[in-house]
C-alpha cells in the first residue's frame, strides 16, 4: 500500500488527476472506476481541465462504483445526475462507455448481475478510485459486509443515510437501499486509488491503513491489494501513527 499525504485538498486532487491522465494517456482505452460525493469533486474538476488541454476520454469506459436504489438516473441526488453533471457532459466520453448501476431497475438482482457482467466483458477495471465513509465504508459496503461480495443491492448504514442527508431536501428522502460494487468487485481492480481529506476522516483512515484487517473496517482490506495508493491531504492523515 503506498501512501501520499498532500498539503491540502487541491494537491490531493491535482495528484489523484496525474495517475488518472497517465493512465488515459499510456491506454487510451482505459477502464475507470469512479466515486461520487464530495471527495472527488476537486479530481472531476482537474479531469475537465485537462481534457481542455487535451486529454482524450474518447475510447475510455468508466463503471460507477453505486447507486441509490428506487432513485431514477435523472433525480438530481441520483449518482446518474451527478456525473453527468462534475464530469462526462464535460469531456468527451461516448455515453454508451459509460456504466452506471440503474437505480430504477425493476429487478435489483439482474442488475447487479447485468453490472459484474458488464465489467467482466470490458476486460475488467484498471483504475479504481475510492473514497471512504466515516465508518470506512467503500462504495457502499458498509461494516460487517463479507469481503467476497460481488455488486449487490445494499442497505444504507443510520450513519452513511445521515451524512448523505446533505443532498437531499430532507434525511428521510434518502434511500435506504443502493446498488453497489461489492468488496471483491473493487479488490479485482488492477489498481485503486483511496482519496479522503479533513479531519472526518482520519480515523476512518488510520483503521484502514494501520489497523487489523477486518471486515468491521471494510476499506482495511486495500491492505490486501498489490496496487493500492492512498492519497490524503494532511487532516485525513493525521491519526496515523508513524
Ligand atoms: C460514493 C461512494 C462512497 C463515498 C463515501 C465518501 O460513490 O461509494 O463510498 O466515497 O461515502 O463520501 P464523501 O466523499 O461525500 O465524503
Amino acid at each position: 500500500m503506498q501512501i501520499k499525504i498532500a498539503k491540502d485538498y487541491a494537491e490531493m486532487s491535482r495528484l489523484a488527476a496525474d495517475m488518472v491522465s497517465r493512465l488515459v494517456e499510456s491506454k487510451p482505452n482505459a477502464v475507470l472506476g469512479l466515486a461520487t460525493g464530495s471527495t472527488p469533486l476537486g479530481l472531476y474538476e482537474e479531469l475537465v481541465k485537462r481534457h481542455r488541454a487535451g486529454l482524450d476520454f474518447s475510447q475510455v469506459t468508466t463503471f460507477n462504483l453505486d447507486e441509490y436504489y428506487g432513485l431514477d438516473g435523472d433525480h438530481p441526488a441520483s449518482y446518474n445526475y451527478y456525473m453527468w453533471e462534475q464530469l462526462f457532459s464535460k469531456i468527451n466520453i461516448a455515453k454508451e462507455r459509460v456504466n452506471i448501476p440503474n437505480g430504477a431497475a425493476a429487478d435489483p438482482e439482474e442488475e447487479c448481475r447485468r453490472y459484474e457482467a458488464r465489467i467482466a466483458a470490458a476486460g475488467g477495471i484498471d483504475l479504481q478510485i475510492l473514497g471512504i465513509g466515516h465508518n470506512a465504508h467503500i462504495g457502499f459496503n458498509e461494516p460487517g459486509t463479507p469481503f467476497g461480495t460481488t455488486t449487490s443491492l445494499v442497505k444504507l448504514a443510520p450513519a452513511t443515510i445521515k451524512a448523505n442527508a446533505r443532498f437531499f431536501e430532507r434525511e428521510e428522502d434518502v434511500p435506504r437501499e443502493a446498488i453497489s460494487m461489492g468488496i471483491k468487485s473493487i479488490m479485482q481492480s488492477r489498481s485503486i486509488v483511496l482519496l479522503a481529506n479533513g479531519e472526518g476522516k482520519a480515523d476512518a483512515v488510520a483503521a484502514a491503513i494501520q489497523g487489523p484487517v477486518t471486515e468491521e473496517v471494510p476499506a482495511s482490506v486495500l491492505q490486501l491489494h498489490p496496487d493500492c495508493t492512498f492519497i490524503l491531504d494532511e487532516a485525513a492523515a493525521r491519526k496515523l501513527t508513524s
